[in-house]
Parts: C-alpha cells; sequence; structure tokens
C-alpha cells in the first residue's frame, strides 16, 4: 500500500495525466474514478463449483483519471509500472491479445465490450494509480476490470448494470487474459457496500448482503509478501481436476441426485452425498480436490448463519477448518500462508485466521479481539521473519463500497 490518502493519490494522479496527456480543463474533461480490491472472508475455490463465497469489497483498490479522444487510439499509463511507460495502442488492435503487460487488463475488458455488442466507437487516455499491493490476492487485477467497465458505461453511457459489469470482467479475465478464475472477485469489486459481505451463490447469482458486526475484534490482512501469479501457478489445474470429480461422481449418479436435486455442479453436493459417492473418484488427489469443493461450500453456508446469529467464536472456528481444507485437501497454500495461519491461532485473542484468495502466496485474513492486535502483529510477524526470512505486512481491513466516481475534474 502507498499509505497515501484519496486526495493524495487523486491528486497526484490528475497530475501525471496531465503531465502526459495535457490539461484537464475545459469542455472535453475527464474523471476520476475509483473500483475497490476484495478480502473472502470464507468460501475459497467453491466459485467455479456452482457453491457459495463471502466475499467484502474493501477501501483500497485503484483509480484512474479517463478521457475519451476524438479517434481510435488508445494511451494507458500507470504510476504502478512507471517502467512500462505509456503504452499506446488502438481500438482497431486489440484483437492481437493479451502481451503480457499491465495493458492486458483494461484492453481485454474493452474488447469484451466490444465483443458483447457495446458500440465503443471512441479511443481514450488513462492513468491508473492503484494502492492494493500487487501480487497479494486482494484482486487487484479484478479491480482493474471493473474499473475499466464502469469507465465505459460512464463516458459512453451504457446501459450496463453491475453485475453484467462483474460478468464481462470475469470474461475478460477468463478469454483475454487467459485466467479461468470463477465470479467471486469481479463480483465483490463491482457489488461491495461499506461494513456489509456479500452472500453469493455462484450457481444462479443470487446474493444477499450481511453486515459484518465483529463487537470489538477487526479483520486483519496479512501478506506474505510471496510474489504469485495465477495463471502461472496450479489455479487451472484445481479447475480441470474439479472438473475430472464431477465426471466421476456423474457417471456413478446419474444426473439427478436421489433427494431430486439436478446434480451439474460439486456445490449441488451435501457432506452427506458425498460422502456416499465418493469412491466412484478414482485417484484420491481428485477426491481430496472435490472434498474440499464440497466441504467448502457448506461450511461457507454454516459460517453465513452463525454470523447472522452473533456467533462470531463459531464463525472464527470455521475459517480455521476452511484453511486446513485449502492447505491438506485442495494444497493451494504452501509454507507462508501456512505460517502466517499456524502463527495466528496461536493468539488468544485471534478468533479465526485463513489463506483468502486463489492461494499459492497472496494474503491471510483473521478476526482479532481489538485488544490483542497490537499483540498479534508482533508475534505473528516475528514468526513468520524468524522461519520464512523476510517480513509480513498487516493491514486492518476497512469494508467499503463498489465502484464510484470520485470528483469531477
Ligand atoms: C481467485 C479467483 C476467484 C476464486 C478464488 C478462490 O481469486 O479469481 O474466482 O476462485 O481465487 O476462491
Amino acid at each position: 500500500m502507498t499509505g497515501q490518502t484519496e486526495k493524495e493519490m487523486t491528486q497526484a494522479l490528475k497530475a501525471k495525466f496531465e503531465e502526459l496527456f495535457g490539461p484537464l480543463d475545459g469542455v472535453e474533461s475527464g474523471r476520476i474514478y475509483f473500483a475497490p480490491g476484495r478480502v473472502n472472508l470464507i468460501g475459497e475455490h467453491t466459485d467455479y463449483n456452482g457453491g457459495h463465497v463471502f466475499p467484502v469489497a474493501i477501501t483500497i483498490g485503484t483509480y484512474a483519471v479517463a478521457r475519451t479522444r476524438n479517434d481510435r487510439k488508445l494511451r494507458f499509463y500507470s504510476m504502478n509500472f512507471p517502467d512500462a511507460g505509456v503504452v499506446e495502442t488502438s481500438l482497431d488492435e486489440l484483437a492481437e491479445g493479451a502481451q503480457g503487460s499491465w495493458t492486458d487488463y483494461p484492453k481485454g475488458v474493452i474488447y469484451t465490450f466490444i465483443n458483447h455488442g457495446f458500440d465503443v466507437d471512441l479511443g481514450l487516455d488513462m492513468v491508473v494509480y492503484g494502492n492494493i499491493p500487487a501480487g497479494s490476492g486482494l484482486s487487484s487485477s479484478a479491480s482493474l476490470e471493473v474499473l475499466t467497465g464502469f469507465i465505459l458505461r460512464d463516458i459512453f453511457d451504457f446501459d450496463v448494470d453491475y453485475i453484467t459489469l462483474a460478468l464481462i470482467g470475469q470474461d475478460s479475465e477468463n478469454n483475454y487474459n487467459g485466467m479461468n478464475c470463477g465470479i467471486m472477485d469481479q463480483f465483490a469489486v463491482a457489488m461491495g457496500r461499506p461494513g456489509q459481505a456479500i452472500f453469493l451463490d455462484t450457481n444462479d447469482l443470487s446474493y444477499e448482503y450481511v453486515p459484518v458486526k465483529l463487537d470489538g475484534a477487526k479483520l486483519i490482512i496479512a501478506n506474505t509478501n510471496k510474489k504469485h501469479k495465477l495463471t502461472d501457478s496450479a489455479y487451472n489445474d484445481r479447475r480441470r481436476e474439479c472438473e475430472q470429480a464431477l465426471i466421476e461422481l456423474q457417471s456413478a449418479v446419474g444426473p439427478v441426485l436421489p433427494s431430486g436435486h439436478i446434480f451439474d455442479q460439486l456445490g449441488d453436493l451435501t457432506r452427506e452425498e458425498f460422502e456416499q459417492y465418493k469412491d466412484s473418484i478414482k485417484e484420491p488427489v481428485i477426491r481430496r480436490r472435490a472434498k474440499h469443493a464440497v466441504y467448502e461450500n457448506q461450511r461457507t453456508i454454516e459460517a453465513v448463519r452463525v454470523l447472522k446469529a452473533g456467533d462470531i467464536e463459531r464463525f472464527g472456528e470455521l475459517m480455521k477448518e476452511a484453511h486446513i481444507s485449502v492447505s491438506q485437501d485442495y494444497e493451494v497454500t504452501g509454507p507462508e500462508l501456512d505460517t502466517l495461519a499456524e502463527e495466528a491461532w496461536k493468539i488468544p485473542g485471534c478468533l479465526g485466521s485463513r489463506m483468502t484468495g486463489g492461494g499459492f502466496g497472496g494474503c491471510t485474513v483473521s478476526i482479532v479481539k481489538d485488544e490483542a492486535i497490537p499483540e498479534f502483529i508482533e508475534k505473528v510477524g516475528a514468526a513468520y521473519k524468524e522461519k520464512i526470512g523476510w517480513e509480513a505486512d498487516f493491514y486492518i481491513v476497512e469494508i467499503g463500497g463498489g465502484p464510484r466516481v470520485v470528483e469531477a475534474i
């Protein structure tokens, strides 16, 4: 994180835009936009299995100044990647696909809008500045995708709702950037609300806002500072493993469960149904992947129920169970995330802790009682440094809203 306030960031952004692309006053003025990052509280690797997730949008995210041009050129600059310089392309060159640059995210979204039939007929100048640590698993890419969609919606006056912005972001990430993510990140970014988590059923996109009332405790993010890139990681492999498990289960069960429910995703199974049919999955590794998908979905449903009932302690226990499941059955953690979670569990004032996001690096999220926060940061931080060899970073999570226009310039 930059540690700068919104005002400082947007002033720096405006100054950079004017330096690169000329003054912002006048009729053809640009605007400043923001889209948040996200933290998932529970329900990991369930969103591509038709299961439930429970993320929040956070107050850190991505800012941009954007202005239309009167030709078809696109010019991008990121204050987070100054070495990339001004990247220039045009609406007619988008079909060339991802080029391995940060600009693949905004380009992918513009391309996807056009593919969905939106008439993007003028180019853009856009300068971006974010305060989500890159590679932290807090969805800096979904933030940039939804931000770009929100900018297009605003500038071209497109009639597109926020769920569609999320779906276009996901489409672009899947098909332009080659990362087969589910819908959770873009949905959380597009639909976030201050103080509330989103209980989303990824099977049909039905959702409910749930207030996060932690009664004398706070959500703390701990960043492993291990850089990861999900396309390079085993994320897409996990998706394939779940698909294989589903095929094997379906060949044993058929398309309809004895309960009468349609069976077309792992998220359709209860724990009991899984236990009954799991032996039809031949390879033990694939069986463990499927077990995580089924149990994590049921755990998420329970977690939301207990949170609504005010039982934060039980919610915390479920977070711990969720971490053990992604660590042992799904195997997407690694020593850095495991150390942060295991050291967190040892602190008496920590009610729960687990990795959040795709895994393989990135962050944990913990619920820590107010009075225990200094001890938590000190002890978990020291043990992490000792075992892993470099520092972790800690931030208090503030649950924020979705995309917005920050200020008309
Ligand atoms: C990444 C993906 C999401 C989701 C999580 C794991 O963040 O982008 O769609 O699958 O991993 O829960």
